[in-house]
């Protein structure tokens, strides 16, 4: 028989029953947590979005309640009526909110009962993530979860409070479009009405953001989906929640002092207060101490740049690099010196991996220099290295010579593995930094050519304008990323406004007038028509959100993540589609070769 839910609306969430709320009637409603017998009584937690609360039911009660409350299992779902109590004492649970009060049951209706469960909702759990992935209704039941949703929806409310009280307006921008200048593989769509071509689903609203600003809208922001088809990690989903904003007729200083104000928003939701400004580092500065253009600034073991010291060394690895006009870089770890011969070839796996030709080492022990390079050095050249490091016995000193860049990767990596490896990254506590005066271009060796390092708006700073052409890999520009934790969480420039500016840039970068037309036409279009200074920044609200709760994946902070190879195994996307939906949109679909 349905019973009318009107009869039965909730007074309260059980998460909030309070002893306060005790001697008042109550009507909740939920899932049972779990049920136990103690001889004449029956407890129930019944659980809701909001927490959980402790249901007595007693042999005297009315209504058989007990009776039927001996039917009800895990997940079933229930509507109760009945009355706040104090805990008997010595019975009270000081780990639940609820923890002091119960509710002694007086009516129940067991609303829908549940198939027995794949997994337990439960905060604490081994199983699977493939498991509670696939069952994604039953995993964001757990509190944990929910209450980093919960976190993410004031989060959200905050950023539009903040951003609209300083004047920001929320303007939506498509997401059928054209290719974005992000750089990352694009996801297609094939256009029905206009067979043969497609859609691109937006890596960003770059484009858009910028036309307007050329409409005058002053300031523009937006929540908003982005799609990159790259290979993913734990902080990269293909789609991922921007915060995007754009602002005229202001430059780096700006956009950063409003944006700062806004992550101090933000973190106040999560009881966290930032102190501003945040601390400030050139990209060189960065790539310099900790080889990084993120760095994790909460730990040391900084780089150290050697080369003029070494350049004239006998070991070849060393001055054939200096002469190549590399650099010859170091770090020590303290006490490193009892790490094993395997530590150290996993270590050098990992600077192989990341470019080096090997990984020269040196531990500091009792007897004194225990090293394959030890023989090649001279006195004053041990001492000065000893000296140049801070080093001491128990010591390990690990070097990169190579090129700059390679040197810089391979010690940064090498860093974060040995800060893990050795515990020396605080588990609390947040670290920000600023990252600005990012290079304007790098080359990319394979295709000859030099690329932009952010995308090509991107304005370079102008007291480096006149070295476009002669100097290109020394230009930086007006680019700025928010580094936290070691965690790029956004990023961001001061775009280029004038046009003569912009067909430089895309001269440097190889790409010709009537390609950049055929990829930007659009805004290159838009911005000959009184384009006002602007600039702006994204943050990757998804990583901000993993930060801030702590998770080790972006995906626990999002409702309805991708697995690593990008599926979506609930509703299982991507799937096949039938032949009548592949002709209507004139697509044939092609074996993979060996399938
Ligand atoms: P950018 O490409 O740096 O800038 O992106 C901004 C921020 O988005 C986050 N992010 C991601 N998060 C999860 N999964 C991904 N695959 C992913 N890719 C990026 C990062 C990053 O800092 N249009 C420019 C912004 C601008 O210039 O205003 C842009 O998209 O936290
Ligand atoms: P080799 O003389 O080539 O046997 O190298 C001696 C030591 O230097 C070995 O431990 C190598 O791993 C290391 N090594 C070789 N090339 C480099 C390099 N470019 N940077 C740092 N160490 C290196």
């Amino acid at each position: 028989m349905l019973e009318k839910m009107e009869n039965w609306r909730r007074s309260s969430y059980c998460g909030a029953v309070s002893p306060s709320d005790t001697g008042k009637a109550v009507t909740l409603t939920g899932w049972v947590q779990r049920r136990r017998d103690h001889g004449g009584l029956i407890f129930i937690d019944l659980r809701d979005r909001e927490g959980m609360v402790q249901l007595v039911f007693n042999p005297d009660a009315p209504n058989k309640v007990h009776e039927k409350a001996h039917e009800i299992r895990s997940e079933f779902v229930l509507a109760v009526k009945g009355v706040v109590q104090k805990r008997p004492e010595g019975t009270e649970n000081p780990n639940l909110k609820t923890g002091a009060v119960e509710v002694a049951v007086q009516e129940l209706k067991v609303l829908n009962d549940s198939a027995p469960l794949p997994f337990m909702i439960e905060d604490d759990t081994d199983v699977a993530e493939m498991t509670r992935l696939k069952y994604r209704y039953l995993d964001l039941r757990r509190p944990s979860l929910q209450r980093k949703l919960i976190l993410r929806h004031r989060v959200a409310m905050a950023t539009r409070n903040y951003l609209s009280a300083n004047g920001f307006l929320e303007i939506e921008t498509p997401v059928l479009t054209k290719s974005t200048p992000e750089g990352a593989r694009d996801y297609l769509v094939p256009s029905r009405l206009n067979p043969g071509q497609f859609y691109a689903l937006p890596q960003s609203p770059q484009l858009f953001k910028q036309i307007l600003m050329v409409s005058g809208l002053d300031r523009y922001f937006q929540i908003v989906k982005c799609f990159r088809d790259e290979d993913l990690r734990a902080d990269r989903q293909p789609e991922f929640t921007q915060i995007d904003a754009e602002m005229s007729f202001v430059d780096r200083e700006d956009v950063i002092s409003v944006m700062e104000g806004l992550i101090a928003k933000i973190f106040k939701e999560a009881g966290v207060e930032v102190s501003l400004p945040f601390p400030r580092m050139s990209y060189a500065e960065a790539t310099g101490r900790f080889g990084v253009d993120n760095p994790d600034v909460r730990f040391g073991l900084e780089l150290k740049d050697l080369t003029k010291e070494l350049s004239s060394s006998g070991f070849k690895v060393f001055s054939d690099a200096a002469a190549k006009k590399g650099v010859i870089k170091a770090i020590s770890v303290k006490n490193g010196a009892s790490f094993s011969r395997k530590d150290l070839d996993d270590l050098t796996e990992v600077a192989v991996s990341f470019g080096a030709k090997g990984l020269a080492w040196v531990k500091l022990t009792e007897e004194g220099w225990q090293s394959p390079i030890a023989k090649f050095l001279t006195e004053a050249e041990r001492e000065m290295i000893v000296k140049a490091l801070g080093a001491g016995k128990g010591d390990l000193i690990l070097f990169a010579a190579d090129r700059m860049s390679i040197a810089n990767t391979v010690l940064g990596r090498l860093r974060l593995n040995i800060g893990k490896r050795l515990g020396l990254i605080p588990k609390e506590g947040y670290s920000f930094v600023w990252v600005t005066e990012f290079p304007m271009f790098d080359y990319d060796e394979a295709e000859k050519r030099y690329v932009a390092v952010h995308h090509p708006f991107t304005s370079p700073m102008d007291e480096d304008l006149d070295r476009i052409d002669s100097d290109p890999l020394s230009v930086r520009a007006k680019a700025y990323d928010l580094v936290l934790n070691g965690v790029e969480i956004g990023g961001g420039s001061i775009r280029i406004h004038r046009s003569d500016i912009q067909a430089k840039i895309f001269d440097r970068l190889g790409i010709a007038r009537d390609e950049a037309q055929e990829r930007f036409g659009f805004l290159l279009e838009a911005l000959k028509y009184g384009t006002p200074p602007h600039g702006g920044i994204a943050f990757g609200l998804d990583r901000v959100m993993a930060i801030m709760t702590g998770s080790e994946s972006i995906r626990d902070v999002i409702a309805f993540p991708k697995t690593q190879k990008a599926t979506d195994i609930m509703s299982d996307a991507p799937s096949p589609v039938g032949q009548k939906q592949l002709d209507e949109i004139f697509i044939r679909v092609v074996k993979k070769a060996g399938t």
